[in-house]
């Protein structure tokens, strides 16, 4: 195809190349992004570096005149690949990892292509219905309540914080402090939506875990008599499905109870745990997620889409256009008896994060998706087996598909010694470039977490991420 009649015959300087050159890019482009997945494996996952030796790399004067765009890419792929953390790679095994799936990566492209506006029905109608279907198919992919609706967010933190704005609209005395419970190993973004929104410091009331890591609801029960005696308003419980610290899901069923018996706002944080569901096991293992009034989950988590995508879901979709309701005399031509997404969330420019969702989940069928959970969820199983093969470790099996593992303490040894050889086999580890573990704390110890949620990751991958463990275990 030749240059279209615009671009050939105008002679002002254009922010875009012309027609063949943009096919040439985008040709070259997606072969450099399938060269660098066809070949995750035999790459450093990560390196730790300094400011001064990375923007020694990329750091330029601000570019008056342009520069080829080719010139760019070569640029991103010589100086910036090479030493990016690799949350794709087969054997990162820090953190919670956002492993996308080639499908997601066609949803991205998809949507950087078209730029999709989401916020109301007017600028984007198409894709925000296919954002009303995706929502319901991931209701029905947990087995949440067909009542329920939402809205894909940028990740788990800004649904946790979606959520708790829902819940304040059921805020009955407004005189009285609020109280909002949850578990000591809650995400901290839970904590700082609370202070996001407003409430006093005194909001969050911490509930000590019991001795297998989930929420204590003895204590919990204690803590709200006790509260509502001193005159405060329990407005909302956040429980775990997933901590990000070992997966452990807190003890939804008798929560429910709890939150019905008290009057009180049951949201979920299943941005890690919520997709297990899907599996038989994690269905079993997450009984009484169905139950929540408002649910976080993460799809560029366990859903295998690119970074930069959560989701939040709540029961009474009213309580989030309570919350988001806004009026704007520039809003007055949107109709006002379709979906404005903008009305269900705090954004009103929103991208087309639905299409990745949508090509994940429709590329490869709930039924691959629950298989391949179930094989992270088997890996990790396997991994544990295998740490627990050596006698200087001591491990946590995974609920989901978090494993803990720590060296054992040594006849004499502080545990300050002890913790710094975690902290060794950790950062000898990532200097090797084979694998990325991360540490953490569990009841004021250290502890080294390896997670297994990657499609990429093998049988094989595991077994040689467990022989350099070994090897950097002392
Ligand atoms: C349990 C839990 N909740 C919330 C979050 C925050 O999600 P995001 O990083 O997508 O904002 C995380 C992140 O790992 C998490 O594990």
């Amino acid at each position: 195809m030749t240059d279209s009649p615009i671009h050939q015959t105008s002679t002002r300087k254009r922010l875009d190349p012309s027609i063949q050159e943009m096919r040439a890019l985008g040709h070259r482009l997606v072969e450099e992004v399938v060269n660098h997945l066809s070949d995750l494996r035999e790459q450093p996952v990560a390196r730790r570096g300094t400011h001064a030796e990375f923007s020694s790399l990329v750091d330029e004067p601000l570019p008056e005149l342009p520069s080829h765009h080719a010139e760019c890419l070569e640029f991103f792929f010589e100086r910036i690949l090479p030493d990016l953390t690799s949350i794709n790679h087969p054997r990162f095994h820090a953190y919670i990892p956002g492993p996308s799936s080639f499908a997601g990566i066609l949803g991205a492209m998809l949507a950087a292509g078209t730029n999709p506006f989401v916020g109301t029905w007017l600028g984007g109608a198409t894709v925000s219905a296919l954002e009303v279907t995706v929502i319901r198919w991931i209701t029905e992919m947990l087995g949440y309540a067909p009542s329920a609706f939402g809205v894909l967010t940028s990740g788990g933190s800004m649904a946790n914080l979606t959520a708790l704005a829902a819940a304040r609209t059921r805020r009955a005395n407004h005189d009285a402090p609020v109280s909002i419970y949850v578990s000591s190993e809650g995400h901290a973004s839970v904590t700082r939506a609370v202070s996001i929104l407003g409430f006093q410091s005194d909001t969050i009331r911490t509930v000590p875990v019991d001795k297998s890591f989930q929420m204590d609801v003895n204590l919990l029960r204690s803590m709200l008599r006790n509260d509502i005696n001193a005159g405060r308003a329990p407005l909302c419980v956040v429980a775990n499905a997933g901590t990000t610290n070992l997966g452990t899901i807190d003890p939804l069923p008798e929560l429910t109870d709890i939150c019905r018996e008290y009057g009180i706002w049951f949201h979920v944080d299943a941005a890690y745990g919520g997709f297990a569901a899907l599996t038989t096991e994690g269905r079993q293992l997450l009984r009484g997620m169905q139950e929540a009034d408002s649910l976080t989950l993460d799809p560029h988590k366990w859903l295998y889409c690119p970074m930069g995508i959560g989701c939040v879901l709540v029961r009474d979709p009213k309580a989030l256009t309570t919350a988001f309701h806004t009026a704007g005399d520039y809003l007055k031509d949107l109709p006002t008896d379709e979906i404005n997404f903008y009305e269900y969330g705090p954004e009103l420019s929103r991208p087309a994060r639905v299409l990745p969702v949508w090509m994940v989940i429709r590329g490869a069928g709930r039924a691959q998706l629950a298989h391949q959970i179930s094989e992270d969820m088997r890996l990790a199983r396997l991994a544990a087996r295998l740490l627990d093969e050596d006698e200087r470790l001591e491990v946590i099996y995974p609920t989901l598909s978090v494993v803990g593992f720590r060296h054992r303490l040594r006849k004499g040894e502080s545990e300050h010694d002890r913790a710094a050889r975690d902290t060794k086999l950790m950062e000898d580890s990532l200097a090797s470039g084979k694998l990325m573990l991360s540490t953490t704390l569990i009841n004021g110890r250290s502890m080294l977490r390896f997670v297994v949620l990657n499609h990429h990751t093998s049988e094989d991958d595991i077994r040689h991420s467990v022989s350099y463990i070994r090897l950097y275990a002392v």
